[in-house]
């Protein structure tokens, strides 16, 4: 059964990130990922395949059912899946070789974002991946928003009808200063096509990185 089979009911094309697959150079003899906001699961299916034990987390039920279905017909029993609050999560220090977290920090305050940023830092073992992408400052709907709304934080506005409700776009080079003690094996910010294919093109911005053994 191929990956693009939607028998499982997926909202979005079942793909891997483009920046998931441009991590897979750095992920050779890593043993476990957690995807954090992993959604409908295309990425921790993608990494699964590669032989990673993932733990997937979000706290969308319809989601996690859908990624469940998928991952008990195909045999994935390396993807563990829970429903939680990712920004308080018990992320155990030290425990995981590589973490991805695409456009999942864009979905919330940028509070709860710096919040969980520092949990998510420390769950890596050293030499441990990290690879994460957000919407930023150069999003068209960001524009739209700065002239429109009052932010309820800085670059956070609160948006009812959008799938995410709450929007954080991150500000300009924001995300390397966040990993300033990481190094970094991949930064982009700009405009990237949108790889959902729904909108031509996204303020993006990606890493990946390495936690630096202390
Ligand atoms: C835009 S989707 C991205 C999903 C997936 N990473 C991808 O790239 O296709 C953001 C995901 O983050 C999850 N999410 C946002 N805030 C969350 C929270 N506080 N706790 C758990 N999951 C959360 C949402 O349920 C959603 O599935």
């Amino acid at each position: 059964m191929s990956l693009s089979n939607n028998t499982y009911g997926f909202d979005r094309p079942f793909e891997p990130d483009p920046l998931a697959q441009r991590a897979l150079p750095y992920l050779k003899e890593k043993l476990n990922l957690v995807d954090i906001g992993c959604g409908e699961g295309a990425d921790s299916v993608f990494f699964a395949q590669q032989g990673l034990e993932v733990t997937a987390l979000d706290n969308n039920n319809e989601s996690l059912n859908r990624l469940k279905s998928y991952a008990d017909d195909h045999g994935f029993s390396k993807i563990t899946l829970e429903n939680c609050n990712i920004i308080d999560y018990n992320y155990l220090k030290n425990y995981f070789d590589a973490a991805s977290c695409l456009l999942v920090g864009c979905c919330m305050r940028r509070s709860e974002f710096e919040k969980m940023l520092q949990s998510v830092k420390a769950t890596l073992k050293p030499n441990g991946i990290m690879i994460m992408s957000l919407r930023n400052y150069l999003d068209p709907t960001f524009v739209e928003y700065a002239s429109s709304l009052d932010p309820i934080e800085p670059n956070t506005y609160y948006k009812p009808d959008d799938c995410c409700e709450i929007r954080y776009y991150i500000e300009k080079g924001r995300l390397k200063e966040v990993f300033h003690d990481f190094e970094v094996l991949y930064y982009f910010e700009g405009l990237a096509p949108d790889k959902y294919r729904e909108v031509e093109e996204h303020g993006d911005s990606y890493i990946i990185c390495r936690k630096i053994e202390t």
